[in-house]
């Protein structure tokens, strides 16, 4: 594809001649960097050493058949031979599932005790890359100490996201790429593999990179699921599930974007819940079954409890909150998670105050004034009328809610200790729950 002579070309052994391998293989070796794949199957070493592709996959033949006869693409059992002159190991071997879903990591684990011994033959600097889908932790806590190396060799996890059936089109034209390591010079040179295809890979954490891939997974799933359960319920309604979902498509702000895929505190407000709750009821009332559609309230209220779990964790006399609406520049009280998080420490007997700059009981009517007044009067006499009231109360503040530029200002200018619950501050997540810390 590229014989382009500004990009820095790798000796990579690619270990594991599967879907993942074989076509990683050859891409590479049709950027122009020298491949040796490794597999413990004859049979497909024997055919890329043919020039033939172990399976169907289209364009794979073409490309392997190419890169071959060009020198540059060549195969054997013997992982040792396969690493003497390699700068780069990826391991591409299987992780499949075990019977209680558990990943069966035990080809990774051999192939890295096999790594660690040749490279401890060989020796010298090789990084090793672990392509094969992994749990967060596996590259640190399994592989790393396998393969030993005192820090000669580096680990980088480098998730494959290409899909079966345009498995070649996908490497050449990902929709992602993503290299984590500590090791900044090995995530830049593995980084650079991919250079000739003129798209930014995301360096992350190796932790983060090898969660992504769970996350990407798991998001794809969850959307055909939904489409699903949406046209089910859409075609036992008379309308046209296509039509609904090609329109839901059209908005881009919204629906197909990166619109409430922040990591935050719960929903709640006048809307979603209420259409939620009729959806499910409409699908009942029709007999069909949205385990889907029906677990996301169930979801939310899990993610209201982790979050008032981790506010009753704080070793604090006073706690102020900042926010009571459902969400920041509305005074709509109406399911707030922030009212259930009061309501809850009041409950349990915890010195409270809140602040929310949209709610002054001197200032609101109407039916959110009747509301404080009529069903949480206790939570309306623990509001503040100042930002700075709560700041120079409390002893840790809980954000509830986004705070406008200005109350940031004042909070971070303030040093009070503060656990977010927003997703807003990312530095104090990482405070308040050091178990989600990296
Ligand atoms: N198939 C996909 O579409 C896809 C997409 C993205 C990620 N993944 C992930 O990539 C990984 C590989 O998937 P796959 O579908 O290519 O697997 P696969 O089962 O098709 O291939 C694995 C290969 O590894 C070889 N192998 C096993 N142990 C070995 C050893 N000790 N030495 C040399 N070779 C060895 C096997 O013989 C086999 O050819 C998995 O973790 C998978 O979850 C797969």
């Amino acid at each position: 594809m590229d014989s382009d002579s500004t990009y820095n070309r790798e000796v990579v052994a690619v270990i594991g001649l599967g879907y993942v391998g074989c076509v990683t293989a050859a891409c590479l070796a049709d950027l122009g960097n020298t491949v040796i794949g490794v597999d413990r199957d004859e049979g497909k070493v024997r055919a890329i050493s043919e020039g033939r592709a172990p399976f169907f996959e289209p364009g794979l033949e073409d490309l392997i058949r190419r890169n071959t006869t060009a020198g540059r693409l060549g195969a054997t059992s013997n992982l040792p031979d396969a690493l003497e002159s390699a700068t780069i190991a990826l391991i591409c071997v299987g992780t499949p599932s075990e019977r209680n879903g558990n990943l069966d990591l035990q080809q990774l684990l051999r192939v890295a005790h096999e790594l660690g011994d040749a490279v401890k033959r060989r020796g010298g600097k090789l990084i090793v890359v672990v392509r094969s889908t992994v749990f967060p932790g596996t590259c640190e806590e399994m592989i790393a100490p396998v393969v030993g190396g005192a820090g000669q060799i580096p680990i980088v996890s480098n998730p494959e996201f290409l899909r079966e059936g345009s498995a070649v089109k996908d490497f050449f034209d990902p929709s992602l790429i993503v290299v984590g390591g500590t090791d900044a010079q090995s995530v830049q040179r593995v980084a650079a593999l991919y250079a000739p295809l003129g798209i930014a890979p995301n360096l992350t954490s190796i932790r983060t990179a090898e969660m992504i891939k769970y996350a990407c997974n798991a998001y794809h799933a969850l959307k055909i699921a939904f489409a699903n359960e949406i046209g089910a319920l859409s075609a036992d309604c008379g309308i046209d599930p296509i039509e609904v979902m090609d329109t839901l498509c059209n908005d881009h702000r919204l629906n197909i974007s990166s619109a409430y895929l922040r990591p935050g505190f719960p929903f709640g407000g006048s809307c979603l819940p209420k259409d939620l709750r009729a959806l499910v009821y409409r699908a009942r009332h029709l007999d069909l079954q949205l385990p889907l559609v029906e677990s996301v309230l169930p979801s939310n209220h899990e993610h209201l409890n982790r979050a008032i779990t981790s506010v009753l964790e704080l070793a604090a006399d006073r706690i102020g909150v900042f926010g009571l609406a459902f969400k920041e520049n509305t005074d709509d009280l109406r399911e707030s998670p922030a009212v259930v998080l009061l309501e809850t420490l009041i409950g349990k007997g915890r010195n409270v105050r809140v602040y929310d700059p949209h709610i002054r009981l001197k200032e609101i009517y109407g039916s959110n004034e009747r509301f404080i007044r009529s069903a949480i009067p206790h939570i309306g006499r623990l509001l503040d009328i100042s930002l700075e009231a709560t700041l120079g109360w409390a002893e840790w503040l809980v954000i509830a809610q986004k705070p406008s530029a200005e109350c940031e200002v004042k909070i971070r200018a303030s040093g009070i200790r503060t656990l977010d619950l927003t997703g807003h501050f990312s530095e104090f997540i990482a405070q308040a729950r050091p178990h989600v810390a990296a």
